[in-house]
């Protein structure tokens, strides 16, 4: 397997995945959250060094393993009503969820990327069996036609959809942002529900570690973050303005565990907020937004 395929942001799936894989070998970690199709797809290719201390790339674990965490805990949430049967990966990459989550068994999973990244799991993932009924999309997310791409694959904008923007605004400039969440709006229906990860760059210290060491690594593969001085009311905004009701902004600081292993994932996050601190990196480095479409209040955030 090589990588040769996936330059720029594209390359980005790759060292999420390389992070899974990581923590799912890590010997705390990996208590907590295993995913062994990203050590299969990740194991083979081309080792790559990161230019960053233990401690910073332990954050980075960290804050990876929480946003895991944290999005499959609301999925899991809500597809146990069997009120979902739509569910729509943003900027999918390397992820492992329509394998991994028991609660997508059966529902229709739409993964949207770019044709390197779809092509390469496609290729890295083969012979694996999937649990959800998973279709794969190639589309760029910042052209106007993405939306008919997923609906020619059999999405249905008449159905309530769970919509799933990891790892994907924070290259993305406020325009084509606006226009995504637009675009996810004009497409939902009444019940339907986001969750969205952003960086809200516009709370970060200038000297944050974590934002240089990921800044640096990004540079290197000519992929480059659009920090455009935003703030977390600012991205809620930006969804309230479209119509989205905001249910709430979750950071580190107030992350929800659910079941199992909480007295593990509680050690875990204390430590991760206490490292934070000394690296005076902001406990607020990532966000989740989730919000919902006139429907009835969720209890998740
Ligand atoms: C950091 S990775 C995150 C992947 C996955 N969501 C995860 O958390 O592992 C960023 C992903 O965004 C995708 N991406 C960025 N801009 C995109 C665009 N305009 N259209 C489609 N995909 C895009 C990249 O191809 C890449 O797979």
């Amino acid at each position: 397997m090589t990588t040769e395929n996936l330059e720029g942001v594209s390359s980005t799936s790759i060292l999420l995945a390389r992070t899974r894989a990581e923590i799912t070998k890590h010997p705390e970690l990996g208590r907590v959250f295993k995913d062994p199709l990203s050590v299969k797809m990740t194991d083979p290719l081309p080792e790559e060094d990161l230019e960053c201390d233990k401690e910073t790339r332990y954050l980075f674990q960290c804050e990876v393993l929480f946003r895991t965490l944290l999005i499959d805990e609301w999925l899991e949430l809500h597809l146990k009503s069997g009120a979902y049967q739509q569910v729509v990966f943003l900027a999918s990459g390397l992820e492992t969820r329509s394998f991994r989550l028991q609660c997508l068994e059966g529902v229709k999973v739409f993964e949207v990327d770019q044709p390197p990244v779809v092509d390469f799991v496609s290729k890295a993932l083969r012979g694996e069996t999937p649990k959800a009924r998973r279709i794969s999309v190639k589309a760029d997310l910042t052209e106007a036609d993405w939306h008919e791409k997923l609906i020619k694959e059999g999405f249905s904008p008449d159905q309530r959809t769970l919509w799933l923007l990891e790892g994907l605004l924070m290259y993305v400039n406020l325009e084509d942002t606006k226009n995504l969440i637009f675009t996810v709006w004009d497409n939902s229906t009444h019940d339907s529900r986001v969750i969205a990860q952003f960086l809200a760059d516009g709370e970060l210290k200038e000297d944050d570690e974590r934002l240089k060491m990921i800044k640096g690594e990004l540079e290197k593969k000519e992929a480059f973050l659009q920090l455009m001085g935003l703030t977390s009311e600012d991205y809620k905004s930006l969804f309230q303005e479209q119509g989205f009701e905001c249910e709430g902004i979750i950071s580190t600081k107030n992350i929800p565990l659910r079941e199992p292993l909480l007295k593990e994932k509680s050690k875990i996050l204390e430590e991760f907020r206490k490292l934070e601190e000394s690296k005076r990196t902001l406990a607020t480095t990532k966000f989740f937004v989730g919000c919902v479409k006139k429907g009835p209040t969720s209890e998740f955030a």
